[in-house]
Order: C-alpha cells, then sequence, then structure tokens
C-alpha cells in the first residue's frame, strides 16, 4: 500500500500538528481527542443495519402534514447484552425518519418529556427563523412547540438535531438526531434506485461505560466539554443508524446509500475496498449537477452525500467493507455489505441529474469575513468567530433579503462551517478556485489554517439566524454567531 505524506503523519496521529508546524499558537489549540470505552469492543458486523422507522404523520390537510415527536428517554440495546440509556425522538436512536415532499408544509410537534429544555433544529431547512430552532428558543421538559417548514427547497437529505445553546453535543450524543428526506419532481422523474435501495446511513461515533451507558466529558463548573476535550469528543465504537459496525444484506443491484456524518466531531474519509466506485449523485442541498464517481467520499460533522453503489460489481457471497481511510485499527471500520442473491434492477444513473443555477461572485453586494479560531471565552479556552465568543445580542452580519453574498472564512485547526437558512456554493478552497458544476452545501470542511470563500443568495425570510461550526463541542465552547436577514 502507497501512503501520501499526510496518510502516513495521519496514522502517526500526528497529521494536524505537523502539517502546521511552524505556527505555534497551533501547538496549543487542541484537536478533537478519543474517549475511550470501558466496555469492551463488539465484535463487527455481527448485527444487521437497523433502518429508522418512518413516521406517520398525525394528520394531513390539503396543504400540510403534521407530525409529533415525542423526545423521551429509552434504553436500547447497542452493544450485545447491554442497556444504553439514550435520549431519542420516539424514544429512538436515530429518531423517526421523517419523509416530506418539497413545497408541502410539514409542521412538526416536538414534545419534551426529557428532564432538561431541548431545542428542535432542521439542518438544511430553509425554514422561517420561529421555527428553525434559534439555540435559545427552549422547548422546557413537560411542553411542546410546534416547527413550521414550508419546505420551498429542493429534494434533499436533511436532518434534524438537538440545537440547545451550550449543551447541544451533550444532547446530541444522547441520541437527539433523525433524518429528514425531501423529495420533489425531479428526483422522482430520475430512475435512480428507491424503496428498499434508498438507505439512509446516520454514521456517528460514541463511547460505552462497562454498564453500557455512553459517558460524555462534561464539565462540571459550567457547559461545554472538560479542558482535555474542548477540541472535540471522538468515540472508539462506531455506529450505523444506532447500531455498532452494523451489516446490510444487499442484492447485486444498485443502492443508494444516503450518508450523513452525525458525529460530534470526527471527520470520514469513506470508501469501499481497492477499485470500488461511490458514485456520488448528491450533497447537502440535493442533487449535483451531474454524476461523480470517486474513490473515497469524506465528511465533515453535518455533511451528507448521497452515493450509489452498485454491488452487481460483485459476487454474490461477497462481503464489502466500508471503511474510513483517516483511522486504522476499529475506528477504521464503519460497516459491511454482505451481497446475498443475484436481482432485477430497473434503475440507472443518469448522466445530467440536475440543472443548478450558478452563483456568480461578481454579483455579491458584499464580501464579509470571518475568523474561527480559539481564543479566551469567559477565562477559559474556547471557540471564537471574529474574536468573540457566541452571544445572543450581537449580530455579526445583516444582509439584506434577495442578496448575494460572499463570505470569506478562514481556520486555525479544522472547522466544518454551517450555516442555516441559505444552502451556499463554495468558491474556492485554500486560494484554488473550485472547479467543475457547482453544488448546494450547508456544511464546509475547513481544514487547518486554510481560507475558503463561499457564495449564497439570501432568501425565503428576513430574521436571526446563527452560523456555527459543527464540531459540537467547538459550538457549545462558543463558536457561533448570529446573522440576521434585514
Ligand atoms: Cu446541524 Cu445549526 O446545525
Ligand atoms: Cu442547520
Ligand atoms: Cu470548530
Amino acid at each position: 500500500m502507497t501512503m501520501t505524506r499526510r496518510q502516513a503523519l495521519h496514522l502517526l496521529g500526528l497529521g494536524a500538528a505537523l502539517s502546521v508546524s511552524g505556527c505555534s499558537l497551533l501547538g496549543r489549540t487542541p484537536l478533537p481527542r478519543l474517549l475511550e470505552s470501558t466496555a469492551p469492543l463488539p465484535a463487527p458486523y455481527t448485527v444487521p443495519l437497523p433502518l429508522p422507522a418512518v413516521a406517520k404523520p398525525v394528520r394531513t390537510d390539503a396543504h400540510t402534514d403534521y407530525y409529533e415527536l415525542v423526545q423521551r428517554q429509552a434504553e436500547v440495546e447497542i452493544l450485545p447484552g447491554l442497556r444504553t440509556p439514550i435520549w431519542g425522538y420516539g424514544g429512538q436512536f436515530p429518531g423517526p425518519t421523517i419523509r416530506a415532499r418539497s413545497g408541502r408544509r410539514t409542521v412538526v410537534q416536538v414534545a419534551n418529556r426529557l428532564g432538561v429544555p431541548t431545542v428542535t433544529h432542521l439542518h438544511g431547512g430553509h425554514t422561517p427563523a420561529e421555527s428553525d430552532g434559534y439555540p435559545t428558543d427552549l422547548v422546557q421538559p413537560g411542553t411542546r412547540r410546534d416547527h413550521t417548514f414550508p419546505l420551498d427547497q429542493r429534494a434533499a437529505t436533511l436532518w434534524y438535531h438537538d440545537h440547545r445553546m451550550d449543551y447541544t453535543g451533550p444532547q446530541v450524543w444522547r441520541g437527539l438526531a433523525g433524518f429528514f428526506l425531501v423529495s420533489d419532481q425531479e428526483e422522482e422523474s430520475l430512475p435512480l434506485p428507491s424503496g428498499e435501495r434508498d438507505i439512509p446511513l446516520m454514521i456517528c461515533d460514541r463511547s460505552f461505560n462497562a454498564d453500557g451507558s455512553m459517558p460524555y466529558p462534561a464539565r462540571h463548573d459550567g457547559p461545554g466539554a472538560r479542558e482535555a476535550f474542548m477540541g472535540g469528543v471522538l468515540g472508539d465504537v462506531i455506529l450505523v443508524n444506532g447500531a455498532a459496525w452494523p451489516e446490510l444484506r444487499v442484492d447485486r443491484a444498485r443502492y443508494r446509500l444516503r450518508l450523513l456524518n452525525g458525529s460530534n466531531a470526527r471527520t470520514y474519509e469513506l470508501a469501499l475496498p481497492a477499485g470500488g466506485t461511490l458514485v456520488q449523485i448528491g450533497s447537502d442541498g440535493g442533487l449535483l449537477a451531474a454524476p461523480r464517481p470517486l474513490d473515497r467520499v469524506r465528511l465533515a460533522p453535518g455533511e451528507r452525500a448521497d452515493v450509489i453503489v452498485d454491488f452487481a460489481a460483485y459476487r454474490v457471497g461477497d462481503r464489502v467493507e466500508l471503511r474510513n481511510l483517516l483511522e486504522e485499527g476499529p475506528q477504521a471500520r464503519v460497516m459491511r455489505f454482505a451481497v446475498d442473491r443475484d436481482a432485477r434492477d430497473d434503475s440507472a444513473i443518469p448522466t445530467t441529474l440536475s440543472r443548478i443555477e450558478v452563483l456568480d461572485p461578481a454579483k455579491a453586494k458584499v464580501t464579509r469575513d470571518f475568523q474561527f479560531a480559539s481564543g479566551d471565552v469567559h477565562g477559559h479556552t474556547g471557540w471564537l468567530i471574529n474574536g468573540r465568543p457566541f452571544d445572543t445580542g450581537h449580530v455579526e452580519a445583516r444582509p439584506r433579503l434577495g442578496d448575494i453574498e460572499v463570505w470569506r472564512i478562514t481556520s486555525d485547526v479544522a472547522h466544518p462551517v454551517h450555516l442555516h437558512l441559505d444552502h451556499f456554493q463554495v468558491l474556492s478552497v485554500a486560494g484554488e478556485r473550485r472547479g467543475g458544476p457547482p453544488e448546494w452545501k450547508d456544511t464546509v470542511e475547513l481544514r487547518e489554517s486554510q481560507t475558503v470563500e463561499i457564495v449564497t443568495r439570501f432568501t425565503g425570510y428576513r430574521g436571526r439566524y446563527v452560523m456555527h461550526c459543527h464540531n459540537l463541542e467547538h459550538e457549545d465552547m462558543a463558536m457561533m454567531t448570529n446573522f440576521e436577514v434585514i
């Protein structure tokens, strides 16, 4: 096996530190850190991949589907023979999948039967501010709140998750996340794999105590993770749809896999065994213009990639591992596909998937700069944007409704940056213009010491929204800022 220098450094655990050597600040800037399980790690590929239940509307009328999700504690078996307490929408982890339709109003009532306040945000949703899950729009224990999603947006793999100010990391870690899949006519007119061959995969890492519970290294004197984990919490067990290193039996046919990185702080570079191709058809904001065959798909926390895998390339009886190339050992494993039988396949991957409007940066009214870096937060080391910790009272940017703007974002260590309300297009990464047709994103990974330029248009709703780092420990330790669409 040949390795790039970066991969070699990574294997030594030195990737981030050495690749920025020469910058003294970074020596002190903490990186995500592994929280080791005290429970024995389970054997891989012994449990079937669970598919989250599909939520049923409690009511529908001419224009609207109504759902109710009850957040409650439950016990589930993740490690064999052990009970793991989780907090779940519907008592499930992942929560029920909502399958919604573009342009059809969807109202989700969230009832909180947990002992702590919660906030629910639809990640990737083009949502009015009052339903967007602003971090202090708390749903107190014993109360409920309606979220109205007009869904005037394209088909895409979205997800909902907790967004409570200062506590998103621990609350998502305990299980508060689920899929929200939006379809539309354009997508339905394509012969893509569907039904049982359209599979959402929520990938996240967790660690386990010997009694089966999932520890979180919370600080005792306030919100956030303990000093050692302020760079981010990594688990040593990789879960897919809430199961540890599961296996899925597949036909010799094409499957659409909706990959979501739901981890707090772990980044993946997903790949099949050598020679295996993942054909990417979609990104955070829905279909790409054309399919993109890849030998690996990189996903930072919050990012999604819809890929097609054609298992007809394998033989019945083959076992096909999906691995994370950024790791070795147990954390390099993600899940396995067991090729089970021959089957008919009427699906295809069209050479054109969608028409995507190119946002022209020359039309931008404003270019703004955002610096993501560590710094002092009320006497502790934390994470700042433009030198400030998150402050609900401070608005960093006031874009006008309808305007195109270029946002230039810089990093110290790696930060997956997420924008609420509108999807964006990436213009350049580390000074290099992005080639190829544009795609719609809502989360973009900045590697260490990078600048990324994005272009977006503020559409739909006025009001106050957030931009933040989707490393949830960074987010909780204040790496978030407000923009107000005026
Ligand atoms: Cu997925 Cu503001 O978050
Ligand atoms: Cu979001
Ligand atoms: Cu960050």
